[in-house]
């Protein structure tokens, strides 16, 4: 039943996502100018919550865009209606729907669909990662100078040690390719099945976070801080990998190590 759910609200946010994209449709900014929200966010917001609360009333839900509900539940359903809003302005077809669900504090599912590529990720605690219902795994890439990794900048630049442009700058000097997708759950998603070796980023939400740090999980990676801790959706600095690189790339984050 939750599983049913989890699947039916992806489908109702992308069937939203699908109806505004390359079309008309409202633009406000949030903090930040490029910080953008749309009239498809909010629409598939709502259709998201009304699947979730028409199946199961007392789940608290946790969305991006309408906040945390009243509920008091030892469920809570954490939602991304539309990640990669920028790209999805700008007809990029690298958007998704992103939710996950939180029991007693532990994300035991979650799904990301990119229903552009038709591509729908789905995990749940302890069996397994799938892309469009096929086990998916991480890489099996040892060597970090032969990684390829994906990255994304904050809406708003924050200066500090070690901050996105310094760690870019340490990888792009050594010629290792960084991409930049612009939808962290897709980035997350995309290690999971192999295509990238590593993720980070520094200042996520755990709306963008949390079913692709299950997914990765699930698919054998390894997901934490940037100082390798144990990973937490509510901290902002995620780091995910195969597993194998996972320390070297804390290393080269911190500035512990040459590359
Ligand atoms: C954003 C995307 C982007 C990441 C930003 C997020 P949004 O989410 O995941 O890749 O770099 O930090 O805020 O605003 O498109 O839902
Ligand atoms: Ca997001
Ligand atoms: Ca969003």
């Amino acid at each position: 039943m939750l599983k049913d759910t989890l699947i039916a609200a992806t489908h109702a946010g992308a069937e939203q996502i699908l109806r505004f994209f390359n079309q008309e449709f409202k633009i406000s900014n949030k903090e930040g100018v490029n910080n953008l929200v749309t009239e498809a966010d909010h629409a598939a917001e709502k259709a998201i919550i009304e699947v979730i609360h028409g199946r199961f009333p007392s789940h608290q839900v946790l969305g991006e865009e309408s906040g945390a509900s009243k509920q008091d539940s030892e469920f809570k359903w954490i939602v991304d209606p539309i990640d990669g809003t920028v790209n999805f302005a700008h007809g990029i077809p690298l958007n998704c729907v992103s939710i996950a669900i939180e029991e007693n504090g532990k994300i035991i599912m979650g799904a990301v669909y990119n229903p552009h590529l038709k591509e729908f990720f789905f995990a749940e605690k302890g069996k397994g990662a799938f892309l469009n219902d096929k086990p998916i795994h991480v890489s099996e890439q040892r060597d970090i100078l032969r990684s390829c990794l994906v990255t994304g900048f904050p809406y708003t630049y924050i200066n500090m040690p070690n901050g996105p442009l310094e760690i870019f700058e340490r990888f792009i000097r050594k010629g290792i390719p960084v991409r930049r997708l612009g939808s962290a759950a897709i980035d997350l998603c995309w290690v999971a099945a192999g295509r990238f070796d590593g993720f980070y980023e520094h200042k996520l939400e755990p709306w963008d976070s949390a079913a692709g740090y299950l997914i990765v999980e699930e698919a054998g990676g390894k997901v934490t801080d940037h100082f390798g801790n144990e990973f937490s959706v509510y901290q902002h600095k995620v780091l995910a990998t195969n597993g194998h690189i996972h320390e070297d790339l804390v290393s080269v984050i911190n500035n512990k190590k040459e590359l």
